[in-house]
């Protein structure tokens, strides 16, 4: 197998499951040094044991990417340990349940913001800092299909992952003279600790769930797909991609789910 990241450094946080963390997998097969940032302790440096059999090319900072001193120390390791940051990948994100806005508690609200949006500017802001000198990187983000569509998450979610692709496209217009690229991920329903836990349903359960509202029939996405979704993005493979909003939805977003003229068709 090529290894599309041969000699990269990267970053991801909220790798200790789900999507972070098949990505830091698939990194290191790539040849990456990881380094996992994120706040479940046990489960984070369970994965980068599981990806690192010599304890050197992947490892655990805990950091919570709403706490900027948090953010600033794990990419200062980073730079401690590695030399410099090629990859930048702010994924951490967590999504609460539904309410109508008129029960919508701002605490919900301000906290989903937090860790989904600011996270994301935190991380961002640090990598270049780094990258900058370095005149070069990729930052990615995970935004989610509900920042391309009204009603697929709560209003928290919806606006922060909205808010992601303008600092996305914010990124892009300020660090492509340092050769710097920005680019964001827009997953439609993927099984994972998060989804599952907020429906309540198996990851074959919510697999059936995405392939019925995908018309892409015939696979289901997974995380892996999101990953492999990154390494593109993190790779010289995409050297002039920037400001994008990947959307990996089998054609969920681009098609009516109420008025859908093919329904009835086939
Ligand atoms: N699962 C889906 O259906 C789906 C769809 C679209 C977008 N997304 C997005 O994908 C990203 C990853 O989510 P996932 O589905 O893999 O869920 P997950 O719960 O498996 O992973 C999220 C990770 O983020 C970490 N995290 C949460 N708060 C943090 C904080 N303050 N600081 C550091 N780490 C923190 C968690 O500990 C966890 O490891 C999120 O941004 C999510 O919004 C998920």
């Amino acid at each position: 197998m090529a290894q599309r990241l041969r000699g990269k450094v990267a970053l991801i946080t909220g790798a200790a499951s789900g999507i972070g963390e098949s990505t830091a997998k698939l990194f290191h097969r790539h040849g990456a040094k990881v380094m996992i940032l994120d706040i479940q302790d046990e489960l984070a440096e369970k994965v980068a044991r599981e990806i690192s059999s010599s304890g050197d090319d992947a490892s655990y900072v805990h950091c919570d990417v709403t706490n900027e001193d948090d953010v600033r120390s794990a990419v200062d390791r980073a730079v401690a340990k590695y030399g410099k940051i090629d990859v930048m990948f702010g994924n951490a994100g967590i999504l609460e349940k539904s309410t109508r806005i008129a029960d919508f508690p701002i605490s919900d609200f301000q906290k989903v913001i937090n860790v989904n949006l600011t996270g994301c500017f935190l991380a961002a802001k640090h990598a270049a800092r780094v990258m900058i000198p370095q005149r070069k990187g990729s930052i990615i983000f995970t935004a989610s299909v509900a920042s391309v569509m009204g009603g697929a998450a709560n209003y928290a979610y919806t606006a922060s992952k909205h808010a992601v692709v303008g600092l996305t496209r914010n990124l892009a217009a300020e660090l492509g003279q340092f050769g710097i690229r920005a680019n964001c991920i827009s997953p439609s329903l993927v099984p994972t600790p998060l989804s599952s836990g907020l429906l309540g349903l198996s990851d074959a359960d919510l697999e059936e769930v995405g392939h019925q509202n995908s018309p892409l029939k015939g696979v289901t996405l997974k995380a892996e797909d999101i990953a492999e979704a990154a390494l593109h993005l993190a790779s010289d493979e995409s050297k002039f991609t920037s400001g994008l909003n990947l959307v990996v939805d089998g054609g969920f977003t681009v098609t009516d789910r109420e008025i859908n003229v093919f329904k009835g068709l086939y």
